[in-house]
């Protein structure tokens, strides 16, 4: 169990930030965060001002209204995924000793247009719809299999029983990283997410060069050797007109790698609590399955769990606030989907709401393992509600919660007859 983490130091208040426009929030350490995170979004919504600063990990804006997180996704020019800009990264790069192994970058979820534009497109086929419907009947054996082994006890701690195993090996054997290395995997993983802080960019770099470190030999190997594999299929594009070297192979892994091994677990967990909370749901769903793709929608909007970062370009007047070129910016998905302007009653699940949500981001930045995802999701709900009998929380268990750029769910009970 992961230990509660202490609050970040508060900074002081830069001159151009209101006292109007400022509340304490700290998105990785808030207790009542920790303790159910969309319980407390519901409150920071009607406490909190739709754009507000926040002293903590080094003082940054969070985005809390919809419309706030759409304009700002969209708008490139003014809100910059460069957290720190190229040039300064270039810079630093350039004074590294000669020899110095490549540090990797996360592109393209960290670059702007024109490079993000170049460096998205080889991405886009292995993540396409045809290529990941190609992939849902090994989806849905494994799901089976994971839960039919936890069936038996009658009780699981689920995350680590079913919704870690299942994303991480379909993403391993997807990528082409062998399967019998997916702890060691998740473990560096876990770290680099947890340890990613806008206010410590040296340190979210080490914890990348780790990752690259153990994906090399495979990357090497791939090179050589090809199979049928993203990582085969990466070292067969070309970027504008140049062959994939190393560099650029370790900057994809690297971002894939952790978009890959996290992301999907906090959604099916977040998804499988809400089910065992809602006995009627589960009657619902077993009783017309036809219906478990809109609940999954639904379940993506009201546990919108990512949290994006932001750099402001330059300075700007943005929904009510001033802003300063280098002011750090969260996009507060997780808020955008619960706000009551956007979505009438926001804290309800409704099965029929027919309402686009935002949990995959928006503008050229928007997610490209939507499909996977989804398929992932859709396939674990379905398979939960056809094998086991009505689950439910288990009762002498607390859920806990990380919260952070990847919010979820630690650990899990369940429990069924
Ligand atoms: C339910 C699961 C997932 C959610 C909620 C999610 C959410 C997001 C969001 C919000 C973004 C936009 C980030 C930004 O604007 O800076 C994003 C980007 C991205 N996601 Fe996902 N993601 C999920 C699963 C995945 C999976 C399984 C993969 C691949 C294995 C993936 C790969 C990516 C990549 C490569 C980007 C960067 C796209 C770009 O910068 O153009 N995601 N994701």
């Amino acid at each position: 169990m992961t230990q509660a983490r202490p609050l970040s130091p508060a900074v002081a208040r830069p001159a151009h930030v209101t006292d109007a426009v400022t509340y304490d929030f700290d998105m990785f350490a808030d207790e009542a965060y920790v303790k159910n995170p969309h319980d407390r979004i519901l409150d920071l919504h009607k406490n909190a001002p739709p754009v507000f600063w926040t002293p903590r990990n080094g003082g940054h804006w969070m985005l809390l209204s919809h419309k706030a997180n759409f304009d700002a996704s969209r708008d490139v020019e003014t809100f910059s995924s460069e957290v720190i800009p190229q040039a300064q990264v270039q810079a630093m790069l350039a004074q590294r000793p000669p020899g110095s192994p490549h540090f990797p970058q996360p592109w393209p979820i960290n670059i702007d247009p024109p490079l993000h534009t170049m460096h998205r497109a080889p991405l886009q086929k292995a993540f396409s719809p045809k290529a990941i419907m190609a992939l849902k009947d090994s989806i849905r054996e494994l799901a089976g299999e994971l839960i039919d082994a936890m069936k038996p006890a009658g009780t699981a701690e689920f995350v680590s029983a079913v919704a870690e195993p299942l994303p991480v090996q379909v993403f391993l054997k997807m990528f082409g990283l062998p399967v019998e290395r997916q702890q060691e995997y998740r473990q560096v993983v876990k770290e680099h997410m947890e340890s990613i802080s806008v206010s410590d960019p040296r340190a979210v770099m080490m914890r990348m060069l780790k990752i690259t470190a153990i994906m090399r030999d495979t990357l090497l190997d791939r090179k050589e050797n090809p199979k049928d594999d993203i990582i085969s299929m990466l070292w067969q594009t070309e970027i504008d007109g140049k062959p994939m070297g190393m560099d650029e192979m370790e900057n994809f892994c690297v971002v894939l790698f952790a978009a890959g091994l996290d992301t999907v677990v906090n959604g099916i967990s977040l998804g499988a609590r809400h089910l065992a909370d809602h006995p009627e749901l589960q009657r619902e769903l077993r009783a017309d399955p036809t219906l478990i793709s809109a609940a999954t929608e639904e379940m993506l909007r009201r546990y919108t769990f990512t949290v994006p970062p932001r750099r402001v370009n330059k300075d700007t007047e943005f929904h009510g606030v001033t802003m300063k070129a280098g002011d750090k910016v969260m996009l507060f998905l997780p808020g955008a989907d619960l706000d009551s302007r956007e979505y009438a009653n926001p804290e309800q699940y409704q099965l029929k709401r027919e309402t686009v949500h935002i949990a995959f981001g928006a503008g050229p930045h928007r997610c490209l393992g939507s499909h996977l995802a989804r398929v992932e999701l859709n396939v674990v709900y379905e398979e939960m509600l056809a094998r086991l009998p009505e689950f439910r929380l288990a009762s002498d268990k607390e859920v806990r919660y990380h919260g952070g750029h990847v919010v979820g769910p630690d650990e899990l009970w369940l429990s069924w007859n």
